[in-house]
């Protein structure tokens, strides 16, 4: 498919006002990857560092497209086997990184990173379903995968008041599990009570000493608090570390021995691997438990730059996302 197309395309470091959406050419069609009419995409906090930092790295291709996740129709199908008009959602692997992602109008994507959106969810708005992929499906493997949360567990978020938090406690509500999510800031406790959550507890990095207890917990700060979080399991917890939002990235002197308490187990997740199966499980239960994912913020496609200002600024919760007519 000739011509062109608007896109982010950016070679340096970008801060959000300074973004400017460009012509380029619609990617060539090439076997086994799809060209995606892109209809919506949410915005993530790596897309935020490759802005700000990553885009300096040698792995990183440039110039680049950004954007890791999207939802939108098979425009060519480029023998993926997926008929034209299907709906899809494409995340992670090298989409936005090692090539062009989905901050465009087309986005070519491979066929192991596609996924069809299943009829139950295809009803949803597109701003809706752009909310979803990555969020939801971090939050799903975390949960069910990392996890194998149970309704009849009790769950701790900690750091619970972030995208992937919100939707971690969404799914356990929905689910039937008793959730306790914490905070940073208690102006966010009714919005987390809202979306599910049994108890909200104001973080001060010592839940353990305070007596917070779980079969299951979510962490999102990382490994800033990791130690004290496995101190919140009860005999036979499972703690699955997800999130860095403490700016901790690596386990300094840990000692697994004394670290992880007796018969409690520490695991992690990664949204590098999704599966069809998975994204199918994951939209039906979406459209069955009637979910509506915290959308901060959405903005048609050619206000992209105000919606990565308003990224930039931070001070929002839930996912900002862009929508393309
Ligand atoms: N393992 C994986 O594959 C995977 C996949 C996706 C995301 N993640 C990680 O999961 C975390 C959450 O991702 P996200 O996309 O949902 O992030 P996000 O919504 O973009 O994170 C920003 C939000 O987190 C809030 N926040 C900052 N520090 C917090 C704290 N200590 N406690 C609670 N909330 C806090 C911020 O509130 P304020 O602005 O008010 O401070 C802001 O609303 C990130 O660390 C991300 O890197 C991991």
């Amino acid at each position: 498919m000739a011509g062109t197309m608007r896109a982010l395309s950016i070679s340096e470091i970008t801060e959000g006002r300074d973004a400017r959406l460009v012509e380029v050419p619609i990617p060539d069609p090439r076997p086994g990857w799809a060209l995606v009419r892109v209809r919506g995409f949410g915005l993530n906090h790596s897309e935020l560092e490759l802005r700000r930092s990553e885009i300096r790295a040698d792995y990183i291709k440039k110039p680049i497209i950004p954007g890791i996740e999207g939802v939108g129709e098979i425009s060519y199908p480029g023998e993926t086997g997926l008929a034209a008009g299907t709906r899809v959602c494409m995340l992670m692997g090298g989409i936005g990184r090692s090539w062009d992602g989905s901050y465009a109008e087309w986005c070519l994507v491979p066929a192991s990173r596609l996924f069809t959106i299943p009829d139950a969810a295809c009803g949803l708005p597109w701003s809706t379903l752009a909310a979803i992929p990555e969020t939801y499906y971090t939050a799903w493997g975390s949960l069910f995968e990392g996890l194998r949360l149970e309704a009849s567990d009790t769950l701790l978020v900690r750091g619970a008041s972030c995208g992937l938090g919100y939707a971690a406690v969404q799914i356990a509500h929905a689910l039937g599990s008793r959730v306790i999510a914490t905070t940073h800031r208690c102006e966010y406790a009714q919005r987390l009570r809202d979306f599910g959550a049994d108890k909200v507890v104001l973080d001060d990095g010592a839940l353990s000493r305070a007596g917070i207890r779980a079969h299951k917990a979510l962490e999102l700060i990382g490994p800033r608090t990791l130690q004290d979080t496995l101190g919140c399991l009860w005999r036979g917890g499972i703690c699955c570390d997800t999130g860095i939002l403490g700016g901790v990235f690596t386990l300094d002197r840990f000692d697994p021995i004394r670290g992880i308490p007796n018969g409690c187990y520490l695991t992690g997740f990664f949204s590098n691997y999704p599966t069809q199966e998975a994204m199918d499980a994951l939209f039906s239960f979406i459209a069955s438990h009637k979910l509506e994912p915290y959308v901060a913020a959405s903005f048609p496609f050619d206000r992209l730059p105000d919606a990565l200002a308003l990224q930039d600024s931070g001070g929002f919760q839930g996912k900002i996302v862009v929508t393309l007519g």
